[in-house]
């Protein structure tokens, strides 16, 4: 099943967020990134462009980089020390004097991968048929994401904490994003429930989540209540939450500016980069702040969602027996799914299974 989905989903006609032009960047800063099986290679050129390659030698397939992020003049493969430029061409190879006759130099730059980007945020397919960007997102992503990533998208990366779930990626899917006030015991003990919201299908299994900001109540479990203060200006919109089909969910709560990239392992493992960011224009006293509060609340230590790595493991244990696992909250129907949902409604959830079922080509059995 897991190799029908990397084909189908993740090789398929999806775009996959791999990152944020904020993370690289400099001139030959690079990060690199797995799409499923498949490694990929994000580098910033001279020209100031930033590239998604394969990390794959042009010559015999030997993985580039290994590194996790960095900043390279060039990139060298060890193996015969063939030598590309940040911007993907093939600058050298010895002995090439002694290669297959039709050997043209400028014909073995890296591979690239399609990419795109919103806000600077990079996404890529390897489909044949993906819809541009902005209509595989839906219209309904825009305004939400456009505000979660600051506005203009010009962030500036704080700092990463990695995590490696034992669960699938349909499991973290299905249950990263819309359970925070029920879950997290640090939402009650802060007396921290969302105020009004909504949460709102987009097109191919793409939601978006919106709630004012109620702002926590101190009751003395903290020593220092400055942690959950509130610095932005628009509480109306404080709490913000984009799910991009398959893995990726993007969160921007109080002053915290979220991205995950997620890295679909295996049937029992789904890695998770936790990326914390501010916005280029804070200054020194909102960084440190953003910086406080992305390391003490979220992240897989963090106050208030600490509990995920437990219920994504029990979710998927308890989902190996035969009983029925249902969707209950807001669900009138189970086969026809409005857009338009209440924050913690399960029918947001309904609806990527929908998207699952059509990109595996399931069918429906009995109508339920
Ligand atoms: S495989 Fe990279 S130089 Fe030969
Ligand atoms: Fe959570």
């Amino acid at each position: 099943m897991f190799e029908k989905e990397l084909e189908n989903i993740f090789y398929g006609d999806c775009w996959h967020v791999v990152g944020h032009v904020a993370e690289v960047p400099n001139v030959g800063d690079f990060k690199t990134f797995d799409l499923g099986r498949v490694p990929l290679l994000i580098s910033r050129g001279k020209d100031g462009q930033v590239r998604v390659f394969y990390n794959s030698c042009t010559h015999r397939g030997n993985q580039v980089e290994v590194s996790a992020s960095g900043n390279r003049k060039e990139f060298e493969c060890p193996y015969h020390r063939w030598l590309f430029s940040l911007e993907g061409a093939l600058t050298a190879c010895p002995g090439s004097k002694e290669f297959a006759p039709d050997f043209k130099q400028e014909n073995f730059g890296l591979l690239e991968v399609k990419s795109a980007q919103f806000l600077g945020l990079i996404l890529v397919t390897m489909g044949k048929n993906t819809p541009p960007l902005a209509e595989w997102m839906g219209e309904e992503v825009t305004s939400t994401l456009s505000a979660l990533l600051g506005g203009d998208g010009r962030l500036k990366l704080l700092g990463y904490q990695k995590v490696s779930y034992n669960v699938d990626w349909k499991g973290y899917n299905d249950n990263d994003g819309y359970h925070a006030p029920m879950l997290h015991a640090g939402f009650r003990m802060l007396n921290w429930q969302g105020g009004k919201g909504f949460q709102r299908m987009a097109a191919n299994g793409n939601l978006v989540f919106e709630a004012e900001l109620k702002p926590a109540q101190d009751n003395g479990f903290l020593k220092d209540p400055s942690l959950i203060a509130f610095k932005g200006s628009d509480p109306a919109r404080g709490s913000m939450i984009v799910q991009l089909y398959p893995t990726t969910v993007m969160v921007k709560h109080l002053d915290m500016i979220n991205l995950r990239f997620a890295i679909a392992r295996s049937e029992e493992e789904t890695e998770v980069h936790y990326a914390y960011f501010a916005h280029e224009d804070d200054d020194e006293e909102l960084l440190q702040h953003r910086i406080r509060q992305s390391s003490n609340l979220l992240g897989p230590c963090g106050m208030i969602s600490m509990e995920d790595a437990a219920i994504f493991r029990r979710i998927f244990i308890g989902n190996k027996t035969p009983g029925v696992a249902e969707f209950q909250k807001g669900v009138t129907s189970f086969t026809e799914l409005p857009a338009d949902l209440k924050q913690n409604d399960e029918t947001g959830n309904l609806g990527r299974w929908e998207h699952y079922r059509k990109l595996m080509g399931f069918k429906r059995e009995g109508g339920k």
